[in-house]
């Protein structure tokens, strides 16, 4: 039988070492070790059990659809609680997983969905009011805008108020304590999470953290109040509160704060990231702008939202600006609950399986000249949910994925309709760490012509 290619790791400072090189070259990291290694390979440690690290597609489709009881993935996202909170639908594994999933998705679907398009739109033209000609502006501040106002008028269904501007304006805040790739490194690195006072990152972030809790419990208590007396609410905090068990049991305020700042820190960094790549990309490829300006000018303001959903080339730059650099570069860790084996090599229970998004989206089997951005391979090949997946896959696969498409081809086709824009650089931009995901670099700034 052929064996697994092997890397042993190194121990010590050595090992400290190569992790701090992960962490703030990501890419570079994984592009050298799947070079060397190839698609499927294995880590074994002296005191750990292994990990696989694995961009073979074959080996994806048997992990993604392989019953969720084999995988455990809570316990990998335990160094995700200082932010989200134990009671994450991030943190939770099995029935308890499934039936909370079972609770959120509707929200995120099918028509639930075709209600948001208008919001978006309007709070897309609302937040490039401020937009002034031959004024550079920083791309990324005004897509976290969008995406942060988004997220709060889809999941706590609130548009306005003071309690709300100050949530909006603290977990901007709390986020940027990671937006470089040294603090990111606060994530990774539990020993550096100490708090030496209110000018200290660690220290400001619990603070901060502190802020958003009690404003969050106070919308709680609010809306509670207000489901009470029969008002009636749409939004995903409404639903949550309404949600029973099969006990007839409703959501705690701690699993509903946990919940809530989920959906806020993975839909809106995330979403915001995508949509500054996707305004680099079409406006430093020339040709790439001509294609997509062509196709939305086909329509009018009074387009329908579902039609704008459906544009082929449109949907080709998006679905490629998450292809070349996908916002997570790996998925969840699963580790495994039982042996499994896996295109023929066998895995011993506790083996981490590390799927990387990156290195599959840059095998040259599937999408030749990988580093080069070329919407047209989306127009002229379907990919297999094992092939293209910058939304993960199987029973983990991200509950936000309709949402986050539908509000970048919105918010690209709104701004695009509205704005003649030209980067204020011409120079090539690459990927930087930003906390748990790798992103443009925040000072990417273009101009309104
Ligand atoms: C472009 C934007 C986004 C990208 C690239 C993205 C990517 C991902 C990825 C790679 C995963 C892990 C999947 C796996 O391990 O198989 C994930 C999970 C998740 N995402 Fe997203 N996401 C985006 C937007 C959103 C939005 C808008 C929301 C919600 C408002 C959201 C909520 C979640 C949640 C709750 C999970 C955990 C699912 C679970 O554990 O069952 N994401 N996302």
């Amino acid at each position: 039988m052929t064996t697994i290619p092997t890397v042993k790791s190194t121990s010590g400072w050595r090992r400290t070492i190569r992790q701090i090189d992960s962490i703030l070259h990501p890419l570079t990291f994984m592009e050298k070790r799947t070079k060397k290694y190839g698609d499927f390979y294995q880590i074994v440690f002296k005191d750990s059990p292994p990990s696989a690290v694995i961009s073979n597609p074959q080996a994806i489709e048997e992990i993604f659809t392989a019953s969720p009881d084999k995988f455990e993935v809570g316990r990998g996202n335990k160094l995700l609680s200082f932010l989200v909170g134990d009671n994450s639908l991030l943190l939770l594994d099995g029935k308890a997983h499934k039936n909370r999933r079972r609770l959120l998705m509707p929200p995120f679907h099918g028509e639930a969905l075709q209600k948001y398009g208008d919001r978006i739109v309007e709070i897309t033209n609302k937040a490039c009011d401020r937009l002034e000609v031959n004024k550079p502006f920083r791309v990324r501040q005004l897509m976290q805008e969008i995406t942060m106002r988004v997220i709060l008028s889809v999941v706590f269904g609130i548009d306005s108020g003071t309690r709300r501007d100050r949530l909006r304006e603290i977990l901007t805040s709390l986020l940027d304590v990671f937006n470089t790739p040294l603090s990111s490194s606060f994530i990774f690195f539990p020993l550096l999470q100490r708090d030496w006072g209110k000018f200290s990152p660690w220290g400001r972030f619990l603070r901060l953290k502190q802020e958003v809790k009690d404003l969050i419990y106070a919308e709680i208590k609010e809306r509670r109040e207000s489901l009470a007396s029969g008002v009636e609410h749409q939004d995903i905090l409404s639903m949550l509160l309404l949600a029973r068990d099969e006990h007839g049991e409703g959501m705690r305020d701690e699993e509903l704060h946990d919940e809530l700042i989920t959906l806020l820190f993975a839909g809106h960094e995330t979403t915001a990231s995508a949509l500054t790549w996707l305004f680099y990309w079409v406006h430093y490829l020339p040709e790439v702008k001509e294609k997509l300006q062509f196709e939305l000018n086909t329509f009018t303001e009074n387009s329908d939202d579902q039609k704008i959903n459906n544009l082929p080339y449109l949907n080709a730059v998006v679905s490629e600006t998450l292809r070349i650099y996908p916002i997570a570069a790996g998925t969840f860790a699963r580790i495994l609950t039982q042996p499994m084996t896996i295109k023929g090599y066998d895995f011993q229970a506790d083996t981490w399986l590390m799927v990387s998004i990156y290195s599959l989206h840059h095998r040259e089997d599937l999408y030749p000249n990988s580093q080069q951005f070329d919407p047209q391979r989306f127009l002229h090949q379907t990919y297999s949910p094992y092939e293209y997946i910058p939304f993960g896959g199987g029973s983990r696969r991200c509950i936000g994925s309709a949402l986050a498409l539908l509000e970048m081809k919105l918010v690209t086709a709104t701004i695009l309709s509205r704005f003649q824009l030209a980067l204020t650089s011409n120079q090539k931009m690459l990927p930087v760490r930003r906390g748990l995901t790798i992103a443009p670099p925040a000072s990417f700034k273009m101009v309104v012509k």
